[in-house]
Order: structure tokens, then sequence, then C-alpha cells
């Protein structure tokens, strides 16, 4: 009954929307000891729509402050009716770990997005070459799965890189689509390996020396890159020393901007004693606040600073997290993706990248 229930016909389904809908836990499987695939549908019927490649911003309910963690879909949107998220418990991570003891199927969450550039839609090219260490495999393989569904003539090579033999995930899925792809070729790399393992593939690192058996023509290709920062600063290095067209590299980054520099703030904020060093008014309207903002400083900081609870992961402009509504005046507002123009037009803003222009509201 339950599973009659929950039957929609495609068309009489909205698309799912961060605002109005949650993500509702369906199933939690175990990928490797330390990376887990919780899958979602929304908590009303609706489909997901959303390029492969792109990222949620999860609020997890860790204590009496939520904490928002940005992770990538590996699930593709060419099966729109559940999206999924894979992850790797961190040393340390907060986040990561209460996701790990306690969301479990029927479990509901908050979440926004998904957002993102990081997609071959955005970035198209002739032929692709997928390189991902460890975990940073999501966004690559939200990727190949869609492709498998709409264009399986695709030409990509995918080199997966790991630890261990163990850690290469969806090794045996990539198999299997490459069974369906004929222009899919895999390369699997492991770092180290004992005799119990009875791995025969590649080992050692990414290089020089190894990328062009694995992709022979690599110089030719579209070139997508996810993994930890040292292993992508490799790649990139590598890529460029080969002569690659840099215009054709991407890589996945959550890392948030640079700060401004102090002389750039005290560009930005104007000529000491002259009309533009004047502090802009800042005035929270669902706390009731109104503060000086400190010339430089972000709307996110102002909140901050005046015990305003505005929402933030990466800081950076990427995620969507500080989404707020600007209900009069101006700011600046330098993003990297994490708002949609209709948002813009609609009068949100990104806190943590936006500096007042004047005297401003916002819904806070
Ligand atoms: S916190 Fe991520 S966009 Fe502002």
């Amino acid at each position: 009954m339950e599973m009659a229930r929950s039957f929609h016909h495609f068309d009489e389904l909205h698309p799912w929307i961060d605002r109005q809908h949650l993500l509702e836990c369906t199933s939690v499987v175990a990928e490797t000891a330390d990376v887990m695939t919780f899958t979602f549908r929304s908590d009303k019927p609706a489909w997901f729509r959303y390029l492969p490649g792109q990222f949620v911003t999860l609020e997890l309910p860790v204590g009496e402050e939520p904490v928002f963690r940005t992770y990538t879909l590996s699930s593709s949107p060419s099966r729109p009716l559940s999206v999924a998220v894979t992850v790797k418990a961190q040393p340390g991570s907060i986040g990561t770990r209460w996701m790990f003891d306690n969301l479990k199927p029927g479990v509901v969450l908050k979440a926004l997005g998904p957002l993102g550039d990081f997609s071959f839609v955005r970035h198209p090219g002739e032929k692709y070459l997928f390189i991902s260490a460890g975990s940073g495999i999501t966004p690559m393989i939200s990727m190949t799965r869609w492709m498998a569904d709409c264009a399986p003539d695709t030409d990509v090579t995918f080199i997966s890189c790991a630890r261990q033999p163990e850690d290469l995930l969806f090794k045996s899925e990539l198999e299997v689509l490459a069974r369906q792809m004929s222009r899919l070729n895999l390369g699997f790399l492991v770092e180290g390996h004992e005799a119990r393992h009875g791995w025969h593939g590649l080992r050692g690192r990414i290089d020089a020396a190894k990328l062009p058996l694995l992709a022979p023509d690599f110089l030719e290709r579209t070139v997508f890159c996810c993994g930890p920062e040292p292993f992508m600063r490799g790649v990139r290095e590598m890529l460029k020393g080969a002569g690659l067209d840099m215009a054709r590299y991407h890589q996945e980054s959550f890392q948030p901007a640079a700060a401004p520099a102090a002389e750039e703030l005290a560009i930005r904020a104007g000529p000491a004693g002259s009309a533009g060093a004047e502090a802009a008014r800042v005035t929270f309207t669902m706390s009731g606040k109104e503060v000086s903002a400190v010339p430089g400083q972000t709307i996110l900081q102002t909140a901050r600073a005046n015990g305003v609870r505005i929402g933030a992961a990466c800081e950076g402009g990427i995620c969507g997290t500080c989404r707020v509504l600007k209900i009069a005046g101006d700011v600046e507002m330098n993003h990297n993706g994490g708002i949609l123009d209709d948002e813009v037009d609609e009068g949100y803003i990104l806190a943590c990248c936006s500096r007042p222009v004047g005297d401003v509201q916002i819904e806070a």
C-alpha cells in the first residue's frame, strides 16, 4: 500500500524547490568502511531538476545551532525522483559524523540548491577526461550515470584514484556502465596495496608517466578533476606542464574565496573622512536590529558581530546557504555561482559576499 501511495506519474509532479520542499531520507548504503550513500526523495511529491555534477547544502541539526554541509550529488538527473549524496567521514568531522550516526530512512532535512558549475553541461567538449581521487568521484559518477542513460556514445576516459583497492568507489558499477558505453574507458590507480588485495592494476600516484598510459590523447580532452586540494593541484600542474589548453581544465572546489586584503577593504570604504567612509546602517528586520556596518565588512560579518543568525557554509559565495532577502537598499555582491539570476531579480543576496552600499534592510 505504502509503495502504491507514493507512485505518481511524472507529469503530475512539480519541480523540487528548496524554499518549499524538504528531503526525506529513503536509504543508507555503506560503500566502504568510511563512505556512505544517502538517498532522498522530496517530502512532498516533486521531481529534482539539476545538472549532473551539481551540489546541495544540507542543514544538519547537530546541536542547538544547525551546521551546513555541502555535498555533490552522486545521483543522475536522468532519474529525477530521488537524489543521493555519497559522503566520506573525515576524521574530526561534525556534520558528516552526525549523518553517519543519525541519518536513517524517514529522517527529514532542509537542503539548499542544487547549485554549481562543475558539469559538462556548463563546459562541453568533444570528449572528456575525468580524474578523481577518493570521494571526489561523486560529480564524475553523476555525469557518467547521466551519459549512460541519455548519451551513451559520449567519449569518456575515467581515471579513478584511491589509497587502497577497497577505496575505489563505484568500481563495479563503472565496469557495468563501460559495457553500455562503448567509448567509456576506465583506469584505476591505487597508491598502496597488500598481497591480500590481489591487485594487479596500476600502482602509485598519477603522474606524467602514467597519464599517457591511461589516456593517450589526454591533450585533446576536456578535463574534469575532483579530489583533495593537493591532488587537484598536482593534476593541474601536470596537465599544464604537458601543454593542455587550461581553458579545458575544470576542477571542483568548495574552498571559500580568499578574504579581501585590508588595503582592498580600505579602498572600498573610501578615503577617511569622506562621505564614502560613513558607516552604512544595516537593519535586520526579523531580529529588530539596526546596526552600523564596519566599512568593507560583509552582511554576514555584520550580522555575526551583532548577534543576528544567518546560516553559512562555504563563506565564499559558492553554496547559497547564506541567501537572504534584501528588502531595501543596495549591496555590492561578488559571488561564485551560489545564487541564481532569478533569485537576484527577486531581491535575494548572499550575505557572505555582499557588502552594503549605503543603508540596507535585510530580512534576517
Ligand atoms: S555561505 Fe556559501 S554562499 Fe554564502
